[in-house]
């Protein structure tokens, strides 16, 4: 029997300590407010990770608490060294970490090393220092204009617009996968790289046990900077993700995803000195493309320890969709390699209970639509969960949130608010933490920063907390059933598809999800379910976890 406070390093068999580990992203903004402003911090959360440890989770991934002018909610940082004061600043940083090591949570910090911002030390230094350079001129990516005085090539940025901007004073374009305020450092650069492992060290230092690396396939773009080519038909807007629709006329051959990216994680990695727990630093990155050989490069011995598969991100509710995102986590690892993390959600895309409540519809009507997506999200997660390597549980998803609509006038995503394609935007996903059903959701006494969402169909934390066969008990005994058997399984998994079943076996468990018919389960017992009800079938909509016995592969 495993106790919530066990460390993971504990409980996992084959592999390192983070191989099965579950880790849970708290968007800090959203989770809790401890000083009453209306937006969440460091010193709310912390007293809010009774909820992680009742949950089981093994880690926690902390969105940027940086310093940030904000353009991006922190995703454009002006001093990596340092906590903004929103949150809570340094101490409130030193005081969480102590407070989750002594529950027996890792911490993860998130880090953006694709792009700083506009008013960081390291760009302002590179526009005083103008064309003729000097050493921060070359920390970022500089070109002339093209003949016609504009920009260099015709690559777009992600939230709208073009990928260049034009300094006046210089005559020079920079350039910016994101916005304008957060222009791309250039890691062809090696004193970027150092810049970077000063910066991780110091954090080690400070008690984190590893990193979320923002953007991890965007950091080197083509030497030579050629035009990307276009598609005569955007691509839809299931894939790639987090980008507006006209960034998606373009192929993004030269501008993500170049050859020697990858080997920049070999480099930090090899570089970095043990956490304070004696452990290797774990690296996590995201890898925001479609291909997953491509995401493999990622892993490969020596890089990072996990890559995101954004495969599960898009499926519909239908085992083949599902399978297919499955399948590339059961090809054989080299020895050493990292694996692939499994998520269902985050805070950049739709809530799962929302888009898997009708195939394909972003958007609910009804509160049993929304049951019935909860449900299904759930089955997935509990198949994504049995795969080798880490799932991600964006906060929320344990309750069975759905999206929010929030009011033209209220958003804050650069998506909606420069782009102006408030459908695309991602606040739909990061309205505050229903902590309870009262007027301020027991996130604040304060407006919110964005405003409340809808409540889960199960209710609130507080709602549901302790109610059996609620959501959130689902997700409760399904970690403690995952974290009493992940230490017992073979990395290797063997994943079917049959006439609307997907079943996933690793060793002694199959899990079997049904998205159509009810069919009859695997010889053994039954280790959890993710619909309430003790029938020997699996139903539709459902994930029956079986320990089989004497089966190992
Ligand atoms: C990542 C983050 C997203 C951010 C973007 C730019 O995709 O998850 O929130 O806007 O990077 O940093």
């Amino acid at each position: 029997m495993s106790t919530q406070t066990e460390p993971a390093a504990r409980v996992t068999g084959a592999g390192s300590t983070w191989s099965d580990a579950i880790v849970y992203e708290v968007y800090l903004r959203s989770f809790a407010d401890g000083d009453g402003d209306g937006v969440g911090d460091l010193p709310g959360l912390a007293a809010h990770l009774s909820h992680l440890r009742a949950l089981g989770v093994d880690a926690v991934w902390l969105t940027p608490f940086f310093p940030s002018p904000g353009h991006d909610h922190g995703y454009d940082v002006s001093d990596y060294t340092d906590v903004d004061t929103t949150f809570g600043g340094l101490a409130a940083f030193e005081e969480l970490v102590a407070a989750a090591h002594a529950q027996g949570l890792r911490v993860l910090v998130d880090v953006v090393p694709n792009h700083t911002s506009h008013r960081h030390r390291w760009f302002r230094a590179a526009l005083a220092e103008g064309r003729s350079g000097g050493r921060y001129r070359d920390y970022y990516l500089w070109r002339d204009p093209a003949a016609d005085g504009g920009p260099p090539n015709n690559w777009l940025a992600n939230f709208g617009g073009p990928a260049w901007t034009l300094d006046p004073a210089s005559g020079q374009y920079y350039y910016h996968a994101y916005l304008p305020e957060q222009p791309d450092l250039n890691w062809r650069n090696p004193e970027v790289l150092a810049e970077w492992v000063r910066i991780l060290e110091l954090w080690l230092a400070r008690g984190a046990d590893g990193f979320r690396i923002d953007v991890a396939h965007n950091l080197l773009k083509h030497a030579a900077y050629p035009d990307n080519p276009e598609l005569d038909v955007p691509t839809d807007g299931r894939t790639p993700v987090g980008r507006v629709s006209a960034a998606r006329r373009l192929v993004r051959a030269h501008d993500v995803d170049q050859d020697g990216a990858a080997d920049i994680f070999a480099a930090l990695r090899a570089a970095l000195p043990l956490t304070n727990a004696g452990e290797p630093p774990f690296l996590l990155g995201e890898t925001v493309l479609d291909d997953p050989d491509r995401v493999a490069r990622y892993v490969a011995p020596g890089r990072l320890h996990a890559a995101m598969w954004f495969g599960a991100q898009n499926v519909a509710f239908n085992a083949a969709d599902i399978a297919a995102a499955l399948e590339p986590g059961a090809r054989p690892l080299d020895p050493g390699a990292g694996r692939y993390a499994w998520f269902l959600s985050n805070h950049d895309r739709a809530r799962p209970a929302s888009r898997l409540a009708e195939d394909g519809a972003d958007r609910l009507a009804e509160d049993g639509a929304a049951r019935l997506g909860a449900d299904r999200a759930l089955a997935v997660a509990a198949v994504l969960m049995v795969m080798p390597g880490p799932y991600v549980l964006y906060q929320g998803e344990e309750l069975g949130a759905v999206d929010a609509d929030v009011p033209v006038d209220l958003a804050r995503d650069p998506i909606a608010v420069r782009a102006g394609e408030a459908a695309m935007a991602r606040d739909r996903a990061r309205t505050p933490m229903p902590w309870t059903a009262e007027d301020g959701r027991g996130f604040s006494a304060a407006t919110p920063w964005l405003p409340h969402g809808q409540l889960p169909p199960a209710g609130s934390v507080a709602d549901q907390s302790g109610v059996p066969d609620s959501h959130l008990e689902r997700w409760r005994s399904m970690v403690a059933a995952w974290r009493a058997h992940r230490g017992t399984l073979p990395t290797a998994v063997e994943v079917l598809m049959d006439l609307g079943l997907v079943r996933v076996r690793r060793g002694p468990l199959t899990a079997v999800l049904s998205t159509g018919p009810e069919a009859p389960l695997p010889a053994g017992t039954t280790l959890w379910r993710s619909l309430p009800g003790d029938d020997d079938v699996v139903r539709p909509g459902e994930t029956v976890w079986r320990l089989t016995e004497g089966r190992s592969r």
